[in-house]
């Protein structure tokens, strides 16, 4: 089988290949990414060099680079990672949202259908449903997206049921919680504290802290992706969750435990967020379940496992950090808040 995976280079995709790579030895991966801010070639370098795994410098929205590498390569699939994914920079400027999530998703629906591709995995997110106060998300919950972020993924969502509707596209979408592992960037809760820790910084908590993620580790995600690609019906769209229901504060519990760092560096800022903060996440997964998959990961020790790899991969991450781009969005969106401490 040859599969095109695309934003691979990022955190989650890169799980992904790594385990493909490991369980379908007798696949060749090629890979698709743009290598924008939140994608690191370093990040791939253990699977590119194991030459099983062929990198193509691109963008999902170029249909003439799409519709090359498909054609060039006789691929038979394409799994979908690339996007822009962080709700806060979405807040700041939503349109390189909408080309790579909605633009692009419907440019590779169109390469699928115009080269008649055996299957199309779309990878989406919890979000899409926006925020539920008691109960769980199903798959037939209405999707209510909150932020420019995750209105940029409905659309896509929403471009793969049109397709599948009108063309018989074979599109599999799946819709995974928040995800934490190694290789995140340190954007996101999790990686962002973490590096700011382990350096001393003091870290912002939006409000009182009581919003509620439901968390998944990276490898038990692209473990659900991969079993979607080989199970999943298509037309059908599968939650990819565990029972991980944490707080905001109980997951900073853990990462000062981990750090070593104590209560005076954490910072209650007004939420920057405001209304488009969803409060609550939480998936029912039995229908993926029923096709077989299920997480392995234990939360607890998985995430000091995590914050471990932070501190021990200083190399991978404090060139993202000392990034003046990197500093310059820091510095924009936390420096009303933070001041000084930044
Ligand atoms: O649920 C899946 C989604 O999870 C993915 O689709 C998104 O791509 C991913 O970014 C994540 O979205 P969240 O907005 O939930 O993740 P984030 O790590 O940005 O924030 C998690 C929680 O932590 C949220 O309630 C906001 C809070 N937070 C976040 C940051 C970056 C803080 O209190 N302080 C911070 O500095």
């Amino acid at each position: 089988m040859n599969l095109l995976v695309t934003g691979a280079a990022g955190f989650i995709g890169s799980h992904f290949v790594r385990l493909v790579r490991r369980v379908r030895p007798d696949w060749t991966v090629h890979v698709l990414d743009a290598l924008t801010y939140s994608g690191n070639g370093t990040t791939m370098a253990d699977f590119l060099a194991d030459g099983g795994v062929m990198f193509h410098h691109g963008r999902i929205e170029d249909h003439t680079k799409v519709t090359e590498i498909v054609q060039g390569n006789q691929i038979h699939q394409i799994v979908n990672f690339a996007a822009e994914s962080h709700n806060d920079r979405s807040l700041v400027s939503g349109s390189s949202f909408l080309v790579s999530n909605a633009m692009g998703v419907e440019n590779l629906l169109n390469v699928v259908r115009e080269n008649q591709l055996q299957r199309f995995v779309q990878v989406s997110t919890d979000e899409v449903y926006g925020t539920i106060a008691e109960g769980q998300f199903t798959e037939e919950t209405p999707i209510a997206p909150n932020t420019p972020y995750s209105a940029s993924k409905a659309a896509g969502d929403l471009q793969c049921r049109a397709h599948f509707k009108a063309y018989k596209t074979p599109v599999v979408l799946t819709r995974g919680g928040n995800t934490f592992g190694p290789f995140q960037y340190p954007e996101k809760l999790i990686p962002f504290f973490a590096t700011r820790l382990i350096q001393g910084k003091h870290v912002p908590l939006y409000g009182d802290g009581s919003q509620i993620r439901e968390w998944i580790h990276a490898e038990d995600h692209a473990a659900g992706v991969l079993h979607v690609l080989e199970n999943g019906l298509v037309g059908e769209a599968y939650n990819i969750g565990d029972v991980n229901e944490r707080t905001n504060l109980e997951i900073l519990e853990v990462l000062l435990e981990e750090t070593g760092r104590g209560q005076e560096l954490v910072i209650n800022i007004e939420d920057p967020r405001k209304g488009a903060h969803d409060a609550r996440y939480s998936m029912a997964t039995d229908k993926l379940q029923a096709l077989g998959w299920k997480p392995e990961k234990e939360f607890i020790p998985s995430l000091r496992s995590t914050i471990q790899w932070y501190r021990e991969n200083r190399d991978w991450w404090e060139p993202i950090v000392q990034d003046p781009q990197y500093q310059a969005f820091v510095k924009q969106y936390y420096g009303k808040y933070l001041g000084d401490l930044l």
